[in-house]
């Protein structure tokens, strides 16, 4: 019997979005998207059978809305075990927690491994995806390394709503430099906007129609590693998801005055022939992706930019493991 199970999850970062819903209880998204999962940054969370349900990150009791989600999330997944019993939860980011970086991500995909081994449902890795998914639906995607692309899927049970790797991470050795622009929790968590952005954004249609072409473009930039290309459909696909949040009613704003200097600046450094592109997230930081060649380079024209609260250098990096 697995009394413990410890599993570490990399957060991705989509290049092409997520952004809404086609059901809120099953979680199943409204669209497809595609990922980078990344290494240098992680989540490590151990679960426990225990006599009750109880959680803590960083050390820290969490109670409250927070810690129903992953109970509730438990709940159903122990329903295909045959254990009855109670179950702790122990989990620590190496990177701030909710301020957009992602965190819900490797959260649920480590704790999808991790209850999987201790629950002993034997999920293949397709299982484990749709599992994730149900938990948050960015982690379904950190589930696998590499280039992760995330299917919408058809079926109203969302069984074919789950991610598969496109190309490993040594396809095409890519990073991921991150600017904080602030600290600090970001306003509004991504579940509640991306469902205010469906229910009142005129523009939240053009938005969801807009992502297949995208996501089967971007795959063809990385078949032929064509960075121009890529950076086009990366930045498209960030301000296309933030207008159909800031047309929401009322509109969802996450960037900070910084955040928009960051996105000027990335421009300008792709002018001076550096081949580089951003991402927003539900935040106000800035992901910026580069060759890993070039990485150093960024960190240094991010980090000297002022105002800038740090650099994050993360790179493409495996899928969720066991430990
Ligand atoms: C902006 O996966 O956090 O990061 O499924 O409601 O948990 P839920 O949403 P979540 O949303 C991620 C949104 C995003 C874009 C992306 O990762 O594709």
């Amino acid at each position: 019997m697995t009394e413990r199970a410890t599993a570490i999850a990399h957060p991705n970062i989509a290049l092409v979005k997520y952004w809404g819903k086609r059901d809120i209880p099953l979680n199943l998204p409204a669209a497809g998207s595609l990922s980078l999962t990344l290494a240098g940054i992680r989540t490590r969370t151990t679960v426990l059978r225990a006599d009750a349900y109880s959680m803590s990150l960083g050390g820290e009791e969490i109670v409250g809305k927070k810690a129903e989600r992953v109970f509730a999330f438990l709940r159903r997944m122990q329903a295909l075990s045959e254990y009855k019993g109670g179950l702790r939860i122990e989990s620590d980011n190496d990177f701030p927690t909710a301020a957009g970086l992602a965190s819900s991500s490797s959260g649920f995909a480590a704790l999808t491994l991790a209850a999987d081994a201790v629950l002993q449902t034997e999920m293949s890795p397709q299982d484990l995806s749709v599992w994730s998914r149900i938990g948050s639906g960015s982690a379904a995607r950190s589930i696998f390394g590499g280039i992760v692309e995330m299917a919408a899927g058809e079926r109203v049970d969302g069984t074919d709503a789950y991610a598969s790797q496109v190309v490993d991470e040594n396809h095409w050795p890519m990073s991921c430099v991150i600017a904080l622009t602030t600290t600090g929790e970001k306003p509004y968590g991504s579940t509640e906007a991306m469902n205010h952005t469906s229910d009142t954004s005129p523009y939240f249609g053009p938005w969801i129609e807009s992502v297949a072409p995208d996501v089967h473009e971007a795959k063809t930039a990385i078949m032929g590693r064509d960075f121009a290309h890529l950076a086009q459909i990366v930045e498209r696909s960030c301000l296309r998801m933030h207008a159909s949040a800031m047309a929401a009613d009322p509109g969802i704003l996450y960037w900070n005055g910084l955040t928009v200097e960051v996105i000027h600046h990335v421009r300008a450094l792709r002018k001076g022939g550096l081949g580089v592109c951003f991402t927003i997230d539900a935040g106000p930081h800035v992901k910026v992706f580069c060759a890993q060649s070039d990485e150093d380079k960024v960190k240094a024209a991010l980090a000297d930019l002022p105002g800038v609260q740090g650099v994050i250098a993360t790179r493409g990096g495996p899928g969720a493991y066991l430990v």
